[in-house]
């Protein structure tokens, strides 16, 4: 059986759920893609902490050591930060190397150079784990694009944030012991800034813009504001009216092409998709020309679910190849005699 070689960009919660991930899905791989998926390389910050993973899989903290594995045929980032991020995955095209995507900072600012340079070299590009954890948002909105235009975008796009409001409405805690708590469970980022002041929200919204229109709004033309001005005596007070503070992103393309957008906490009525979202939960509206309101809902951050989307969106990447598809059509037999995922 033929095998994928693959590295991982960091091995934080993210890196460390895809490398577990792809073990504990390996028969699965195997069943859906023929060939076996193999971590052959991990960039890593502290080469001091001790890492459990396979002794055959070399642990650099140079990137260059990574596009010098043999046979590299993908690459899983999930490091934090624009750079050296752009840079790598930038030489990783360069060298005609797949990439699956986690950076939320770094695909908001440079996702429309990345896609023009990969289209440019034939390489892969996957970023569904950019935006709205497990949720496979981005599928979503290409398969609705297919005959809809998407005319409205709301969403809860950051569990931080929903995470710290329920638990200051529901358990009555404070804004500081809520968001301790979010970093625990390892929800938040390293810093929580961008959680919490809608930083996190607001790049995921740039990137669904990228997929939904083709492009990105003027920065001026997206208000941003984070939860950092709720109280708990607010949010509990809303309740009693049957209302709920939410930290909702939204995106609107006007009929001259215009495109805007705000990030901010809105109150929300009982009769409202978003109402009963709560916890880690991400919640993403679409509204489509032809189909109306599709409400997507599930969590959006944490270890696993970014796992989860990861693997769908490299699964995703295969899928799509035109050549891949005629593959499919293959017996297992024939599958099995294929060498090289560049063959694709
Ligand atoms: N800190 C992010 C969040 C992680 O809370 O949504 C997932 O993007």
């Amino acid at each position: 059986m033929g095998t994928i070689n693959v590295a991982l960009l960091g091995f934080g919660t993210v890196g460390q759920g895809v490398y577990e991930a792809i073990d504990s899905h390996q028969e699965r791989l195997k069943e859906l893609l023929g060939k076996e998926v193999r971590v052959r390389a991990i960039l890593i910050k502290d080469p001091s902490k001790e890492r459990f993973v396979d002794p055959s899989i070399t642990l650099t903290t140079q990137f260059q050591d990574i596009l010098e594995t043999p046979d590299l045929d993908f690459i899983f980032e999930a490091i934090v930060g624009e750079e050296p991020s752009y840079s790598y995955l930038s030489q990783a095209i360069d060298k005609g190397i797949h990439i699956v995507t986690a950076n939320k900072a770094m695909f908001a600012k440079y996702g429309p150079t990345l896609l023009e340079k990969a289209k440019g070299k034939n390489v892969k590009l996957g970023f569904e784990a950019t935006t709205a954890g497990g949720i496979p948002v981005i599928g979503a909105i290409k398969e609705l694009l297919k005959v809809n235009e998407i005319e409205r975008i709301q969403g809860i796009l950051n569990g931080t944030s929903n995470f710290i409001l329920s638990q200051m409405r529901t358990g009555g805690l404070s804004f500081e012991k809520a968001l301790k708590l979010a970093q625990e469970k390892g929800y938040a980022e390293e810093d929580p800034t961008s959680d919490i002041e809608g930083y996190d929200a607001f790049y995921k919204l740039l990137t669904l813009s990228q997929t939904a229109y083709g492009r990105q709004p003027y920065l001026s033309d997206i208000t941003r504001k984070g939860i950092t001005s709720l109280t708990k005596q607010w949010l509990q007070a809303a309740d009693s009216f049957g209302l709920r503070f939410k930290h909702v992103g939204s995106l609107e393309r006007d009929e001259e092409n215009n495109i805007y957008g705000s990030v901010e906490p809105v109150l929300v009525h009982n009769s409202h998709p978003f109402y009963g979202v709560e916890e880690v939960e991400n919640a993403i509206s679409l509204k489509g020309s032809l189909v109306g309101r599709v409400t997507l809902l599930g969590p959006g951050a944490g270890k696993f679910p970014t796992a989860s989307a990861i693997l769908e969106d490299f699964l995703s990447l295969l899928y799509q190849d035109p050549a891949r598809q005629q593959a499919e059509s293959k017996t297992a037999q024939e599958l099995e005699e294929e060498e090289s995922i560049s063959e694709w």
